[in-house]
């Protein structure tokens, strides 16, 4: 059970622990119900540290003796922890722990999955493992024994015995407990092979349940692609003899970065033509490199506190999508960046939940695993790039890990760095961490005397985390583009330091269309009226040329829901005219055809100052839609035929951006034939890619009863294939039926809602069905609210992630103001509310 009342933490509290632990040795026997764990760890005075008491967290912890020095010592047990009196000099910790891993259904600390024992221990689960100062800045040394009756018996570093139901581990280096697991299974290796630049050989395995072998060759190759890529890239060579991979079906989140053993979602790893979209092998090829890069930016260089999560996340975030970028396209990855960061992270920052991409409090850091410090965390760092330029950014970060290789570090000593190499005072830079908000940039344009004017404008709103926000530094990309279509200034970079500021060119006879932010060069909502049509036609920055497009797209479906006007035709037009040019990619052509997402669009009314409808968003994209698939009309057979692919499947860009397009097309298509091609494209298909996308658009078309049986029969025994079946369902539902759906979902024999994947499944694409989950009857939230209540108990971690649906809520009318908000107090009268939850449901309904 959790304290009554939460503790909050601050940033400024900071102080060091008073020891050091020089090594650590830990000996598991593992059981069910009674897995011991006896620790030995050398302790040292710290000199630099305040006195203290000698404190060590542990919760759920059976305590079953302790010594120090050999001698019996009787610690005393405090609210997450234990006190003792130790010597002033160094001195060897002993103790031993009963924990109970099969009853461990929060999936933090030790637990069981499917039969086989796994860990998770970040941010704060080794205490429940044992007892320990469980907090980034202790690194040490561990080795690790483990005996028990599984032919597979892994933890971090290089294996020292192994034998069946025994093995010993040693990790040389040290390393926060956070990093730490272990695995225990009758699991399957994959095995691979790696050569480092300097001639390390690195043997590589990825860990499966059996009959998931036949998922395992795409996720090898992307491991080593990613350590060939930051050997090439960042200099950064792997440091142990071996690599570990573990697939594994429960997990509240994405993957682990743990020392050589990454632990994963299975969602998040395996992959194979029949069973997984293309967007499933990116998305995996992106997770597997972000966890093996935090090798270097998390594990060598850790976190001093969790504040500091942004110093490991942001960056790694960066990394990878670096890594996609030279992958596959740089501009598909960055639109559909974009589209992610305004669909999570602006919904976030604009809500009840903004915080800085470094908090400065929580009560549950579990509760900071957030699009803001992950992704925001990313665009702060892609900023700093752009403004100090690629040499210095390559400086900068080698001098990072010259300087800090081996220690717990802070976004100060990630500044510094920078200020060393460049000389800059990055102190404004600074507010990109320590405040919380998405900033207004509005442009207005003056020409006079063959000189245009750019007047720049920026504000950010108050929130309850920053009150007061002061100016950005903002890197503002921009272009120019001549009245012929011709680029007549490339892009330029302008620092942005002031709340208002003007910035002028001069010799231009005739003026030209600006095209501002390119790239997007900075998270912030740009209001511009530019001249989008124009810049849809021409624009030479590929990001911006899409962004007109969107932009065309979302002021045009604002003026249908606010004043009733028809599709606008400039916008029709241009779409037309691009979807339908040959020279460019077909992955970026299917972009092009995409709309902003109803929250978007309801965030955007919220703005303006009108109260967002969720069905009449709905009815707005739905004519939007109808009236893209009549302009394309007759283009639209010969779109979808010239995009099939006949060659045999490859998930690379290539075919994934054919199939993009040749699906966009297809729902399109199925508004003028009723589903007759997607039904064919269902019989046919080869690949999840194409089965799935047929299913949509028969549920769409109203006649996918058929194939949804069919799919079910086909798939009942694969547990990932079977999460998209539910989540397709509710996504695919008529905004008056979404909530039942999702309630006829939780009915069937296949909903085990304590696996995560398979609660969100359902729970997380109801609310990501705007006008489903925002019906006017509240039935969405109150089936979300029950099945939180259920789950709260079980795995408070997911449950708390899931609370974010209800961030928009002042959004809306009264109505469902109300709606929400009695849900959102039914959940918080919940006896024995764990804290992930109370914190957040309080910070959303404050
Ligand atoms: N550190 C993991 C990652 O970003 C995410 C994670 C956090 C996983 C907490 C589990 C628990 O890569
Ligand atoms: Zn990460």
């Amino acid at each position: 059970m959790r304290d009554a009342a939460p503790q909050t933490i601050y940033l400024k509290d900071y102080t060091a622990f008073g020891w050091h632990a020089q090594s650590v040795a830990l000996e598991f026997t593992l059981d069910p119900h009674k897995t011991r764990v006896r620790s030995r760890i050398a302790f040292t005075p710290n000199p630099d540290a305040p006195a203290q008491d000698f404190f060590l967290h542990g919760e759920a912890l059976a305590l079953i003796s302790a010594k120090i020095d050999g001698q019996d010592v009787t610690p005393t047990l405090t609210d997450g922890g234990l006190t003792c009196a130790v010597p002033a000099a160094p001195f060897i910790w002993e103790c031993e722990v009963e924990i109970d891993p099969a009853n461990n259904t929060a999936l933090e600390g030790l637990y069981m999955s499917n039969g086989m024992y796994c860990t998770q221990c970040e941010a704060e689960g080794f205490r429940k493992i044992t007892y320990y100062p469980d907090r980034p800045d202790v690194m040490s040394v561990f080795t690790v024994t483990i005996n028990g009756p599984h032919p597979v018996l892994l933890s971090n570093g290089n294996p020292v015995t192994a034998s069946e139901n025994h093995a010993e581990w040693h990790d040389p280096w040290p390393k926060p407990a956070y990093l730490f697991a272990l695995v225990a299974g009758d699991l399957i290796a994959h095995e691979g092979q790696f050569t480092t630049k300097s001639g390390r050989d690195v043997a590589l395995n990825l860990y499966v349940r059996p009959g998931d072998e036949g998922k395992c060759a795409f996720g090898m190759q992307a491991l080593k692609d990613s350590m060939k890529w930051d050997e090439d890239v960042y200099g950064r060579e792997y440091d142990l003899d071996l690599f570990n991979i573990v697939a594994v079906d429960d997990f509240n989140m994405g993957a682990m970065e743990n020392k050589g053993l990454n632990i994963f979602n299975s969602s998040a790893v395996l992959a194979s033509q029949a069973t997984s979209t293309d967007l499933n092998f990116e998305r995996i090829e992106a997770i597997i490199a972000h966890e093996y890069f935090h090798n270097w930016t998390g594990n060598r260089i850790t976190c001093r506190d969790w504040f500091q999560l942004c110093l490991k996340e942001g960056l790694t975030v960066f990394r990878d999508s670096q890594f996609t970028s030279d992958m596959r396209s740089a501009e598909v990855k960055r639109i559909g960046d974009v589209i992610d960061l305004r669909g999570r992270q602006f919904a976030e920052d604009q809500g009840p939940l903004a915080h800085p991409v470094r908090p400065e409090s929580f009560q549950e850091i579990n509760n900071f695993y957030t699009a803001t410090v992950y992704e925001k965390g990313a665009e702060v760092i892609r900023m700093l790039k752009t403004l100090v330029g690629d040499q210095a950014y390559a400086d900068a970060v080698a001098l990072y890990f010259d300087r800090h290789d081996g220690q717990a570090c802070t976004i100060e000593d990630w500044l510094q760095v920078f200020e060393d190499t460049t000389g800059r005072d990055l102190s404004q830079f600074k507010r990109w961490y320590s405040q919380a908000g998405t900033p207004r940039l509005s442009v207005s344009e003056t020409y006079a005397d063959e000189t245009l004017t750019l007047t720049f404008n920026q504000t950010t709103p108050p929130s309850a985390a920053t009150a007061d926000p002061q100016p950005y530094v903002i890197p503002v990309a921009v272009g120019l583009i001549g009245a012929d279509g011709d680029e007549v200034l490339p892009t330029t970079i302008l620092e942005m330091t002031q709340a208002e500021q003007s910035f002028t060119f001069s010799n231009l006879p005739i003026r030209p269309a600006a095209s501002i932010l390119r790239g997007f060069s900075a998270p912030v909502v740009l209001a511009h009226d530019a001249d989008n049509a124009h810049l849809l036609a021409h624009d030479t920055d590929s990001f911006n040329r899409w962004e007109a497009g969107r932009t065309l797209a979302r002021n045009a479906l604002l003026g249908m829901i606010t004043k009733g006007t028809r599709p606008d035709p400039a916008y029709l037009d241009g779409i037309y005219t691009l979807v339908n040019d040959t020279t460019l990619d077909p992955a970026y052509r299917a972009l092009m055809l995409g709309l902003p997402s109803q929250s978007e669009l309801a965030n955007a009314l919220h703005e303006a100052g009108h109260t967002p409808e969720p069905d009449i968003i709905h009815a707005a994209v739905e004519t939007m839609r109808e009236a893209l698939a009549k302009k394309l009309g007759d283009a639209l057979p010969e779109l979808y035929a010239a995009n099939q692919v006949s060659d045999s499947y490859q998930p690379d860009a290539t075919q994934s951006g054919a199939r993009a397009l040749g699906n966009a097309a297809l729902s399109l298509l199925t508004r003028r034939d009723a589903g007759a091609q997607a039904q064919a494209q269902y019989d046919s298909a080869d690949n999840m890619t194409q089965q799935l996308a047929a299913l949509a658009n028969l549920i769409r078309a109203g006649r996918g009863d058929t194939a949804v049986k069919a799919f079910e029969t086909q798939w009942k025994d694969d547990r990932l294939v079977m999460d998209k079946w539910f989540g397709l369902q509710v996504i695919e539902a008529d905004p008056e039926d979404a909530f039942e759906v999702a309630a006829g979902l939780t009915e069937h024999p296949d909903f085990n809602w304590k696996n995560p994947n398979r609660f969100r499944a359902v729970f997380g694409s109801l609310a990501l069905h705007h006008a489903g989950f925002h019906h006017a009857s509240g039935a969405g939230y109150a089936l979300l609210a029950d099945w939180l209540i259920k789950l709260d108990p079980v795995n408070p971690q997911t449950t708390a992630r899931m609370c974010s649906a209800f961030q928009t809520w002042k959004r809306y009318d009264t109505d469902r103001q109300s709606l929400i908000k009695a849900q959102v107090q039914r959940i918080l009268a919940t006896p024995n509310l764990s804290r992930d939850t109370t914190e957040m449901l309080s910070r959303i309904i404050s």
